[in-house]
């Protein structure tokens, strides 16, 4: 089965944002990842409300919210505002995880959390009932371009055995140096949603990259 592809607009040129925005409705991703970062949680930051409601103007797909920020709760109501489908918390950065994961739910969206490079699966074992997806980030966030972590496949397999264990259907989503060298091991085990930044917005031809993720299976 092919997996769900989300272009990561941070590597979108964004002096043609509406370019690169209706590049990506044309073409057979599935989603627009969107990454927000506070430059506190991680050492980058990315852009803010105003970038998002440009990017919910041009977009036709649905909008996937990565918060890589602290007390991401003060701003739940803001990224549903702005059109998020799917808004995806930290573990890392959540005093209350199970909180925060209702609170965007109660919002109408799908709820996700990530887990940092150094995070053990085994700390979703009592949060894996309540969330709609995990990303499972495989590189260190805050920044694009970085290369694939190899540990990043057992995790998956792991993953996907916990959700299998509580008959959830969580969707598995890998974060970081995704490209089509690691897409289809990383689909054999257990990835439902790939995020793409550099791969695709970075190549001569994006299309095809994003043409190419989707065939794989
Ligand atoms: C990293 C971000 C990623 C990033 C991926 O902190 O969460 O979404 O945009 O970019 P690439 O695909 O270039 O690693
Ligand atoms: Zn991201």
């Amino acid at each position: 089965m092919s997996s769900l592809i989300a272009p990561s607009i941070l590597a979108a040129d964004f002096g043609n944002l509406e370019r690169d925005c209706n590049m990506v409705n044309c073409s057979e991703a599935d989603w627009f990842h969107i990454d927000i970062m506070d430059g506190l949680f991680v050492p980058n930051i990315s852009f803010g409300m105003p970038v998002v409601a440009a990017i919910q103007k041009y977009a036709q797909k649905p909008l996937d919210v990565h918060l890589m920020i602290i007390d991401p709760d003060r701003y739940i109501e803001t990224f549903q505002k702005l059109g998020a489908e799917v808004l995806t918390v930290h573990y890392e950065a959540c005093n209350h995880l199970h909180s925060s994961i209702q609170k965007i739910k109660s919002y109408g969206m799908k709820a996700g959390v990530a887990l940092n490079p150094h995070t053990p699966i085994n700390h979703l074992r009592d949060i894996i009932q309540d969330v709609d997806l995990v990303c499972l980030m495989s590189v260190n966030p805050g920044f694009g371009g970085q290369s694939f972590i190899e540990n990043t496949f057992i995790k998956t397999m792991e993953l996907k055995q916990l959700i299998k264990e509580n008959h959830s259907d969580c969707l598995i989503e890998i974060d970081g140096g995704v490209t089509n060298q690691n897409a289809a091991q990383l689909i054999s085990s257990g990835a439902d949603v790939l995020v793409a930044g550099s791969h695709v917005f970075k190549s001569d031809d994006p299309l095809e990259k994003i043409k190419t993720l989707k065939n794989i299976t």
